[in-house]
C-alpha cells in the first residue's frame, strides 16, 4: 500500500491535480495496486479563511505519507503570495527536498517551436539545486520606502548543498545510460558563490570518469538551449537559474502545459509537479493542460517504485499527444476534464504485460 498525500493548491492547480489522481487511479486498477490518496487543503482559500498556511503539524504529517502530489500555488486575493512561499518553498526546504528534478522531452516533433527539429534532439533532463541560493529568503530593507531605500537579497551557496546536487546528477546519469553533465554558472560575474560551483565541479567529476563533464555560463547555455538542444544530457545549476532555464525548456517541448518535476530528497517523502503555476486566467474554465501534472504523477510513481503504473500514465499521454487529443494549448480541442478522460481511457485499455 502507498499513501499519497495530494494538495491541489490554487487556480488551475486544482483542476489540473484532480484529472492527475484519477489518472493514477485508474493506473492502479490496471495492475492492481494499492494506493491511498489524502487530499489536503493548504493554498490561498484555507489560508483566507484560516490565517494558516502550512502548519507544523501538517509538515509532520506529511513525513508520514510515501509521497506528495501538488498542483500549484498563487492567487491573486493574496498580493505577496506569502502563503505559496510558505507552503511550496516551506515544504521544499524543510523537507529538505535538495534535488528539483525537471525533464525537457519532445514527444511530438509539431510541439516544439524549433523549426527542424524532432523529438530524437530534445530529450534532457535539468537538476535545478532546490533548498539554497537566492530562494533563502535572507537580506532585509534598510530604509524602506524612502528615496535612499536599499535592498538585500544574499546568494546562499553552501559546500555541501552544492556538492550534494552535482552528485545527484552524476549518479543520475549513470543510472540512466547519459553519459555527459553540463554544470552551469555565472562564476564570471558572482566571484564568491560560483567560484564554489566550479570548484566543486572540478573536485566532484574525476570521481565518474564515464560521464562526460562540461561547463557553459548560463547565459551561453540559454542561447545553447535554443540553438542546438540535442547537445544536452543533464544540466545541473542553481536554483534560480533551474527556474529560469526549466521554462525555457518546458516552451521546447511543447509549453508550461507539458512541463513535469519532482522536489526530491533520494529515500525521503518527495513532493511531485507540474512547472507551471496556477495561471489565474484560465482558473476554473476547464482550459488547462492536465498532462504536466499526470506526467509529474508518473515521475512520483517511479519514484516510489511503481514503474508499471508511470509507464501506463507516460504512454498514455504520449498517445493521446501523437494522435491530437489535446487541450487546445497544444492545438487540440479538449478541455482539461476531456483530456484527462482520454487519458484514462488509453490506460484502461492497456494489459499489463
Ligand atoms: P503560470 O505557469 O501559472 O502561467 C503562465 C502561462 O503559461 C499561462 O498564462 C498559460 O498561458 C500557460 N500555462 C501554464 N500552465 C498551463 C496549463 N496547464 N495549460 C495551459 N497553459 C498553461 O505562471 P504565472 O502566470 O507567472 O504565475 C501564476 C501564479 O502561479 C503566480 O502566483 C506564481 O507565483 C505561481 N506559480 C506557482 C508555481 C508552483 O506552485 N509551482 C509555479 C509557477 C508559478
Ligand atoms: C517554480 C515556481 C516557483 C519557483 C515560484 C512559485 C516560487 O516558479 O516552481 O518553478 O520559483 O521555484
Ligand atoms: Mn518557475
Amino acid at each position: 500500500m502507498s499513501r499519497i498525500a495530494v494538495i491541489p493548491g490554487d487556480g488551475i492547480g486544482v483542476e489540473v491535480t484532480r484529472e492527475a489522481v484519477e489518472c493514477v487511479r485508474a493506473a492502479s486498477r490496471v495492475l492492481g495496486s494499492r494506493l491511498e490518496f489524502d487530499v489536503l487543503p493548504y493554498g490561498a482559500d484555507h489560508f483566507l479563511r484560516t490565517g494558516e498556511t502550512l502548519p507544523d503539524a501538517a509538515l509532520d504529517a506529511l513525513r508520514g505519507y510515501d509521497a506528495i502530489l501538488l498542483g500549484a500555488l498563487g492567487d491573486p486575493r493574496v498580493p505577496d503570495n506569502r502563503h505559496a512561499a510558505d507552503i511550496l518553498l516551506g515544504l521544499r526546504f524543510r523537507l529538505d527536498l535538495f534535488v528539483n528534478e525537471r525533464p525537457v522531452r519532445l514527444i511530438a516533433d509539431r510541439l516544439t517551436p524549433l523549426k527542424g527539429r524532432t523529438t530524437r534532439d530534445i530529450d534532457f533532463v535539468v537538476f535545478r539545486e532546490n533548498t539554497e541560493g537566492l530562494y533563502v529568503g535572507m537580506g532585509g530593507f534598510f530604509k524602506k520606502g524612502t528615496p535612499d531605500e536599499v535592498a538585500l537579497q544574499e546568494d546562499v551557496n553552501t559546500r555541501k548543498g552544492v556538492e550534494r546536487i552535482l552528485r545527484h546528477a552524476f549518479e543520475r546519469a549513470r543510472a540512466r545510460s547519459r553519459r555527459r553533465v553540463l554544470m552551469s554558472d555565472k562564476s564570471n560575474a558572482l566571484t564568491y558563490g560560483h567560484d564554489l560551483w566550479q570548484r566543486t565541479f572540478s573536485a566532484v567529476a574525476p570521481d565518474y570518469p564515464d560521464v562526460e563533464a562540461s561547463h557553459l555560463y548560463v547565459d551561453v547555455l540559454a542561447m545553447q538551449m535554443v540553438k542546438d538542444p540535442s547537445q544536452f544530457e543533464v544540466i545541473v545549476t542553481c536554483n534560480m537559474f533551474g527556474d529560469i532555464l526549466s521554462d525555457l525548456g518546458a516552451q521546447l517541448q511543447g509549453g508550461l502545459g507539458l512541463a513535469a518535476s519532482g522536489n526530491i530528497h533520494p529515500g525521503r517523502t518527495s513532493l511531485f509537479e507540474p512547472v507551471h503555476g496556477s495561471a489565474p486566467k484560465y482558473a476554473g474554465q476547464n482550459v488547462a493542460n492536465p498532462m504536466g501534472a499526470i506526467l509529474s504523477a508518473a515521475m512520483m510513481l517511479r519514484e516510489i517504485a511503481r514503474p508499471g503504473e508511470a509507464d501506463l500514465l507516460e504512454e498514455a499521454v504520449t498517445g493521446a499527444v501523437v494522435d491530437h487529443r489535446t487541450t487546445r494549448d497544444l492545438g487540440g480541442d479538449l478541455g482539461t476534464r476531456e483530456a484527462g478522460d482520454e487519458i484514462r481511457r488509453r490506460i484502461l485499455a492497456s494489459r499489463p504485460s
